[in-house]
């Protein structure tokens, strides 16, 4: 199976590019800098340079693909990316790509995308899915919630947003990985939303609290008071976001048909430990 990943350079992505190797898959990455994919190079995949805001520049890199992988974002990282231009607009672009070239398509999704989400990520998600299910492609979305490597990432490094003591539900980015991958060499998944959840909850206080046993020194808390993130709500997007993760139920429950993570919090914690 020929496989076009884009997002295959980040954090989930360079997972899923191993796993297809691994199972057999010939493998395409699509970023806008060749240097970013130099670790996938060893794996023998083909590096083509792209953006999702191009749309010419998706020609090439989709042709002779049976299955597009979509694990980009825009919420951050370099090229003045947004969710509007990146998660929905540039998805849109990849769909249409997807469709000339005959191909499958896996959107990387978040659970809780929806029209009136107070975050524009979650609101751009939803756009793209819709437009995946009107697009007549043959489709699979997996909807995840946050990855708990990223916020380990972050808290790690002694920074809480907000008060801290809201619930948030994790799970670990190698099990989504897992499912991104099954989910692409199973056609029988095709019109399914298969959403991903984490085994429990945690507030970034415990989960710096965790990461400060693990990492065996105790580091000075740097906080972002919700005063703060609301003063500069106005100004940018991912204020904004943080005061949603620290004042909305971000708990995920209940999702009855949502996949569970096996991977234990304290297992993600420790591998991600620096
Ligand atoms: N992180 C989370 O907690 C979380 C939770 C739920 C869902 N997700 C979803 O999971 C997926 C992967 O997230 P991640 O955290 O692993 O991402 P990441 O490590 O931040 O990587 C982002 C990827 O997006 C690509 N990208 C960004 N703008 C692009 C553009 N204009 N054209 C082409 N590629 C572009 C980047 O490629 P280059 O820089 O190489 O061009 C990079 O590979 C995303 O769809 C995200 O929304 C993430």
């Amino acid at each position: 199976m020929r496989v076009l990943v884009a997002g295959g350079t980040g954090r989930l992505g360079t997972l899923v590019v191993r796993q297809l190797v691994e199972r057999g898959c010939t493998v395409r990455v699509i970023t806008r800098d060749a240097s970013r994919a130099e670790h996938l190079l060893a794996l023998g995949v083909e590096v083509v340079e792209g953006d999702v805001r191009r749309p010419a520049s998706l020609r090439p890199a989709t042709q002779g693909v049976d299955v597009v992988v979509s694990a980009v974002h825009g919420f951050a990282g370099p090229g003045g990316v947004s969710p509007e231009s990146v998660d929905r607009d540039g998805n849109a672009h990849l769909i249409e790509a997807a469709n000339q070239a005959g191909a499958a398509f896996v959107l990387v999704s978040i659970v809780g995308a929806a029209p009136d989400s107070p975050m524009e990520l979650f609101r751009c998600k939803y756009d793209a899915e819709q437009r995946l299910r009107e697009s007549g492609v043959p489709w699979t979305i997996v909807q995840s919630v946050a990855f708990v490597e990223l916020w380990a990432d972050i808290v790690g490094k002694g920074i809480v947003l907000g008060g801290g003591d809201n619930a948030i539900n994790f799970v670990s980015v190698h099990d989504v990985a897992d499912v991104v991958t099954e989910v692409v060499l199973d056609p029988r998944q095709r019109g399914q939303v298969v959403k991903v959840v984490g085994p429990r909850c945690l507030s970034f206080n415990q989960l710096a609290a965790e990461m400060q046993r693990l990492c065996g020194r105790p580091r000075r808390v740097r906080r972002v008071p919700r005063w703060l993130l609301r003063g500069l709500a106005h100004l940018h997007r991912q204020p904004r976001a943080a005061l949603v993760m620290d004042t909305v139920d971000m708990t995920s429950q209940p999702l009855p048909e949502a996949r569970v993570g096996p991977t234990t919090l304290e297992t993600a914690l420790r591998a991600a430990a620096p």
